[in-house]
């Protein structure tokens, strides 16, 4: 079994490599400063008997944005006012040896959940995300999220999205 928590001192950040350098030195040398800081938070997924070092299988980090409206398709655009707030699902990586086991589906379900948390506390019009590719865009497009007007590479998902997608079905 997994669990997900907040990055911490006891997570083996160093052996970590999802296959991509810059999200590898992301987990290394940036997420812990940036959660110190208050720009962003890192969540890691790990085994749930591990112990320290503990290795970690993939993570995401989330911080607040600000968006103007009008970068969004005009029918999201026009319910909203100019400036609005979201969530931006910064980084997201699972470990080469972990990947295609649906740990990147995990973690995706639990940025909408931390979502929703920050949705009920504060407000916030959905996900967004920077695609690093086009095979990341497509990654992230299966789960829901649209291209943005102005650049295709940067994705949203509505919170409308979030909560039907978390909300249990019968
Ligand atoms: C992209 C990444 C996060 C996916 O995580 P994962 O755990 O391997 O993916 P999952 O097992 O949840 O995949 C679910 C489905 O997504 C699709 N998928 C997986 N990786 C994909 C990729 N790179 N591109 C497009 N679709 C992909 C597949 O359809 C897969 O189902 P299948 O294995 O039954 O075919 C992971 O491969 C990774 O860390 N890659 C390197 C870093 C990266 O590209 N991060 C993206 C941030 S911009």
């Amino acid at each position: 079994m997994h669990r997900i928590e907040l990055l911490a001192k006891s997570h083996d950040r160093e052996r970590f490599d999802c296959g991509s350098e810059l999200l590898n030195l992301f987990l290394k040398q940036t997420a812990r400063q940036h959660a110190e800081r208050g720009i962003s938070r890192t969540f890691v997924l790990v085994d749930e008997d591990a112990t320290a070092p503990i290795p970690i299988l993939g993570f995401f980090s989330l911080n607040i944005c600000q968006i103007k409206s009008e970068s969004l398709t005009p029918g999201e655009a026009k319910k909203l006012s100019r400036d609005v707030s979201g969530v931006r699902l910064g980084r997201l990586a699972v470990a080469k040896s972990c990947q295609r086991q649906g740990i990147g589906k995990t973690l995706l379900v639990a940025a909408m959940g931390k979502f929703v948390e920050i949705f009920n506390m504060a407000g916030g019009i959905g996900l967004f995300v920077d695609a690093k590719d086009r095979d990341a865009k497509c990654y992230y497009e299966q789960f829901g999220f649209v291209p943005m007007p102005s650049n295709e590479l940067e994705l949203f998902l509505p919170v409308k999205t979030i909560q039907e997608a978390l909300t249990p079905h019968l």
